[in-house]
């Protein structure tokens, strides 16, 4: 951080500064039904309350044993919520809804294929099946309290099946995206200091039946490069009675799930009440420099603030179809389509595929038929959908309450076809503003309680007080049209507690900006930097411009240069590399590849494609770079440093201001012919 040339380069600077927007507001008939519709809640949640007002949070669960001390500041900047308390995440989401909902459905999955059937899983077979698989896990795999797992599953009820019986065991998971590669499941096994993964065959994805499996390989070589041994490796079964994968199974480690489960048939576990403070899960993600971030996240707080958030800023009621379009792989789909909905009963709907696959009337077919009644996405699949078939959701007899965005800032031209053509004139929309870190939304409207503002999140949500700071630690003021760094000046129950086994860095990177006091417990010197500028209206309402290090935000998931940045130079060809983010149409941004080859080497395709490949292999898909340009030099400041807000403009078309201070100026023209053609 404080890298001056990053942070010039930084998507904030490239970022589109909209027009102020008109409001809209919520229908009558939503206020009528909604969870919260009292405005004394920012007065209840007000600094003056904190933290005690975080009871009413906490008071949405099922505690094994009532907490004492709501937070304890002791290990600052480590937060400890409801400290005293013993609970359990899996009995919170299924055992306790049974007197009641046992015969409703907790999660409908959707198989991509349309002519494969749903499947619905009650909340009795959610037990059933939760349980089982926890008997299986502490009896064939000895899995104990505390012990890490590392899960590389796509979008099958299997996946939240195994998280609840990891939670239920007091065992905590490490969920990695399945479109991630390999090698990367593999650092992240390593990282997390896991002895099993669990795994699945084969999924669709866009009409293909991929081989799942075949990543296996990598990523236990990968897992052992980093010094981490894997002992044990479960597979499910995409189909119960034939193999989706070629892969040929590994004697004494790999084992079919579906073969070991008639055994455990009938077994339960009884819930292990785990501390309010124990971690529940790790979820990693990319960073400003290293290796991807553990977050390590806590079982009580982050179980209430997921509760407390779904509730009333989602505003979930047991008897709503919810649908959050997003992957379990990553937070949105932890916090919102798993702890959230099935903490409160809701159903909660999963599919499997690409939303636009066959057409791009899939989705509101699946809203139509399932009866849909919230619906949760990120503004790359609006695009996508508008671009794609901008007419398609009258065709369909959906009627949505809700409606929200995550990940990344909606145009106001997307947000209001999302408004106007998928949610009919009808539903709400919520732009919720967070993070990995922050375990739930950071700004959103209370959607019965405030107007929508099209490109803007809006306040900070009851209990989360945030601030712009601009580079001296001076507020910038609201209605001054400043953008600066937002910050939280407050704790929070869904707060990461700190970053996996890397203590040192969780401080520095998101406190030590803005602490006056690191010897300080108290928490108003620690106010939490989220590394995003951002800009505060008159009204309060935030609207955040991008990253100010240098992550890219592509399709509302975190890059780090730096990563992609090493991919690169595993190619021996190159010498250096430089990503820089450029706006795309439908992703928000994707990355530019800059590259110097070594001495005496010409450029070509074939070294293209090996950056490209090499990218793919150790990252995944997700990465795949816009373009490669293959560059006789970068430019460079006297001092040596590649000017990577030189690249980002010319990849973005922008001014590329001023160039003559640079050791060589006369290659920004040339590399400006290569990108732009003139
Ligand atoms: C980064 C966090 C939060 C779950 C999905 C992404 C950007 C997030 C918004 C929004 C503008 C947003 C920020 C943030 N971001 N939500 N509503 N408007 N930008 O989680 O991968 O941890 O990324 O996404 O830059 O820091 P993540």
């Amino acid at each position: 951080m404080g890298d001056q040339d990053f942070v010039k380069s930084s998507e904030a600077q490239i970022a589109v500064h909209w027009q102020e927007e008109d409001k809209f507001y919520p229908s009558a008939s939503f206020i009528a039904q909604a969870n919260m519709t009292d405005a004394e809640i920012y007065k209840r949640f007000g600094l003056e309350n904190f933290p005690e007002c975080y009871k009413e949070y906490a008071d949405l669960l099922t505690w094994d044993k009532y907490w004492h001390t709501t937070l304890d500041t002791s290990d600052a900047p480590s937060w400890k919520w409801f400290v005293g308390g013993k609970i359990n995440a899996s009995f919170n989401c299924i055992d306790r809804h049974l007197p009641l909902h046992k015969n409703k459905a907790a999660i409908i999955w959707v198989p991509e294929p349309e002519d494969e059937p749903h499947v619905v899983i009650t909340f009795q077979e959610l037990y059933v099946r939760v349980n089982e698989y926890a008997s299986l896990l502490q009896d064939f795999v000895g899995l104990k309290t505390g012990d890490r797992v590392t899960i590389h599953m796509p979008m099958v009820p299997e996946l939240p099946i195994t998280m609840l019986a990891c939670a239920r065991l007091g065992v905590i998971h490490s969920v990695v995206f399945g479109g991630f590669s390999g090698k990367a499941c593999g650092e992240r096994i390593a990282d997390s200091g896991s002895r099993v993964l669990i795994t699945m065959d084969g999924y669709y994805r866009n009409g293909k039946l991929l081989d799942h499996q075949e990543k296996t390989k990598l990523a236990v070589d990968a897992a052992e490069e980093n010094g981490q041994k894997v002992d044990k490796v479960l597979v499910w079964k995409r189909y119960r009675d034939q193999n989706s994968s070629e892969v040929a199974m590994v004697k004494d480690r790999d084992f079919y799930v579906n073969d070991l489960l008639p055994e455990y048939t009938g077994k339960r576990v009884a819930p292990v009440p785990m501390p309010a403070e124990a971690p529940l899960f790790l979820m990693y993600t990319s960073g400003t420099t290293g290796n991807p971030k553990g977050c390590q996240h806590s079982t009580g707080g982050y179980l209430a603030y997921a509760a407390g958030t779904s509730k009333f800023v989602q505003d979930i009621h047991p008897e709503d179809v919810y649908w959050c379009m997003a992957d379990i792989g990553w937070i949105t789909g932890h916090s919102y389509i798993v702890y959230g909905p099935l903490v409160l009963a809701a159903t909660s709907v999963m599919y499997e595929g690409v939303p636009g696959f066959p057409d791009p009337g899939r989705a509101w077919r699946i809203a139509e038929q399932l009866d849909v009644n919230i619906f949760h996405t990120a503004p790359t699949t609006v695009r996508m959908l508008r671009k794609a078939g901008p007419d398609e959701p009258q065709k369909y007899n959906y009627h949505f309450k809700h409606m929200t965005t995550v990940g990344e800032p909606i145009e106001p031209e997307v947000w209001k076809w999302y408004y106007n053509v998928v949610g009919k004139g009808e539903a709400v929309i919520v732009d919720t503003y967070w993070q990995t870190e922050t375990g739930g939304f950071l700004c959103s409207t209370m959607p019965a309680l405030q107007a929508m503002k099209p490109g803007s999140a809006g306040p900070g949500v009851p209990g989360i007080h945030p601030v712009i700071y601009d580079e001296d630690e001076n507020e910038v003021e609201a209605g001054s049209g400043i953008a600066g760094n937002i910050c939280i000046r407050n704790p929070w129950p869904g707060a990461f507690q700190t970053i996996w086994g890397d203590r040192e860095r969780y401080v520095k990177t998101y406190y030590e900006k803005y602490n006056k006091d690191p010897k300080s417990k108290d928490w108003r010197d620690w106010p939490y930097f989220t590394g995003d500028a951002a800009v505060l209206a008159e009204d309060g309402y935030f609207r955040i411009l991008g990253r100010v290090d240098d992550v890219i935000n592509v399709a509302g998931h975190r890059l780090g240069t730096k990563e992609l940045e090493s991919a690169c130079l595993v190619v021996p060809e190159i010498a250096e590399a430089a990503v820089v983010p450029v706006a795309d149409e439908i992703k928000g941004k994707v990355p530019d590849i800059y590259v110097a080859l070594k001495p005496g080497i010409k450029p070509s395709k074939k070294i293209e494609e090996a950056i490209i490949s090499e990218i793919e292999t150790s990252i995944g898909k997700i990465a795949r770079p816009k373009h490669v340009y293959i560059v006789p030099d970068m430019p460079k400041t006297r001092s040596g440093k590649i000017m990577r807000r030189v690249l980002a403009s010319i990849s973005n078309r922008g001014d590329i201001g001023d160039v003559t201070t640079l050791a060589n100026p006369e290659i920004v023209d040339n590399i400006l012919k290569m990108v732009q053609g003139n």
